[in-house]
């Protein structure tokens, strides 16, 4: 029995996922219910989080309704500068890695959380996968940009959500990536993690969320707006906030507002807007049901704006580019940065009810499963 027991220690995988923000727990869970119902006896998943997201309704709220198991690790980082927030992390995710000596590292999209560890693992000759690998602004303002392009160029794995990320990927130096890893790199589009989540999570959808705040389904906008060059700008900021404001008059337009932008408004001062309403960050089911319930949306999140997709709504990004560049090309959304005319042009023609197609650029909804299998048949 003993004997037993050592032998399937011996041959589980051990993988290391390190989450921190918001978007990257929700892109963990699918992952984490597939390694649990598919791979029980096969992988050992430990599941860090740097603890850059730390507000219940920003991080404890999706662990519970997602029912993802609670980190074995917090690092407790916190808000701070991108060096605070890469560096705590990064010293402190090589001491995990010490103790744990896993077999992979498995990192998320493109916050600080997935540099530090992309960092710490590279380091270790631990190898990485990324997970929503190859996106692109080409903006490389964008501290994301910084952050996926270090961590794709250090990835043995690189799982990517569309075939244009793929593409972006083509010009990588492998010959180098082989040699720091020790595995042949292996590019692959396996579909949207995210398109995974929000199959498995939009028939418990909380509902409830349009009868609290007493709106009705198709006759509300739904809005977001977190990005750094939006909020950190007071220009842009009190630009978007004004046209947004004032096409409230039009149809009523609900903010989920995130921390960042809160903290921003007070700091420069700029007042809460008297039509627009602002309401705290909601739960994944209930923003499931809000997305579902919009009109339409608007946003500069990466990921509302797929999830739009996933819901068949129109978008306008407040955006000058995107990485989900199939969804503009196919005029499901429409970049109007922080331009007063553009937003209004195109919030006018999306209270018109213009219809749409939504080609199955995200993949199959497997996404998950394709990783976890692709993991286990190489790392076994
Ligand atoms: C981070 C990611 C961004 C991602 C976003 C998802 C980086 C570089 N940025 O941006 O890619 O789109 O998460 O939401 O990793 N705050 C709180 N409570 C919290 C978390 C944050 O009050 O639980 C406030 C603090 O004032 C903090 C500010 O929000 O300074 C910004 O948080 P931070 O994690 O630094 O960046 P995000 O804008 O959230
Ligand atoms: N989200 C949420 N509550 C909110 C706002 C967003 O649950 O109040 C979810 C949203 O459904 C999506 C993810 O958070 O799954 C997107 O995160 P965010 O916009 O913070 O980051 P980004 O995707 O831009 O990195």
């Amino acid at each position: 029995m003993f004997a037993f027991f050592v032998l399937t220690l011996r041959f589980m995988i051990k993988i290391v996922s390190v989450v921190g923000a918001r978007p990257q727990f929700i892109k963990a869970a699918s992952l984490s219910r597939i390694f649990k119902s598919n791979f029980a006896n096969k992988v050992e998943e430990i599941l860090v989080h740097t603890g850059q997201h730390y507000d219940t309704k920003m991080s404890d709220v999706f662990f519970n309704e997602l029912e993802i198991e609670k980190p074995r690790y917090n690092l407790g980082v916190g808000s701070g500068s991108h060096a605070h927030q890469t560096g705590e992390a990064l010293v402190q995710l090589e001491r995990v890695l010490q103790d744990e000596n896993p077999d992979a590292m498995i990192v998320f999209g493109d916050t600080n959380a997935t540099l530090a560890g992309a960092l710490a693992a590279s380091k270790m000759k631990i190898p990485i996968a990324h997970v929503e690998s190859g996106l692109r602004s080409f903006n490389m303002k964008m501290p994301e940009e910084v952050n996926r392009v270090i961590t794709d160029s250090l990835s043995s794995f690189l799982f990517c959500p569309t075939e244009q990320a793929v593409r972006n990927l083509k010009h990588l130096d492998f010959d180098t990536k082989k040699k720091v890893s020790g595995l042949n790199p292996l590019v692959l589009n396996v579909g949207d993690v995210m398109f995974d989540t929000s199959l498995f999570y939009r028939q418990k959808a909380s509902r409830s969320i349009l009868d609290v705040l007493e709106i009705k389904e198709g006759q509300f906008v739904l809005a977001t707006m977190h990005r750094d060059f939006n909020t950190d700008n007071k220009e842009r900021l009190s630009t978007i906030l004004k046209a947004l404001d004032e096409l409230s008059l039009l149809i009523p337009i609900i903010l989920p507002l995130h921390p960042r932008t809160k903290s921003k408004m007070d700091e420069m001062k700029i007042p809460a807007p008297k039509n627009l309403r602002f309401i705290e960050p909601v739960s994944y089911l209930q923003m499931l049901a809000l997305e579902d319930g919009a009109k339409f949306i608007v946003t500069d999140s990466g990921g509302v704006q797929k999830e739009a997709f996933f819901f068949e709504k129109p978008t306008l990004i407040l955006r000058h580019e995107t990485e989900w560049t199939e969804i503009v090309d196919n005029g499901n959304a429409f970049l109007c940065d922080a331009d007063t005319f553009k937003i209004k042009q195109a919030f006018s023609y999306l209270l018109e009810n213009p219809s749409f197609t939504y080609p199955s650029f995200y993949g199959k909804g497997n996404a998950a499963e394709l990783i976890c299998k692709t993991l286990v048949d190489h790392l076994s």
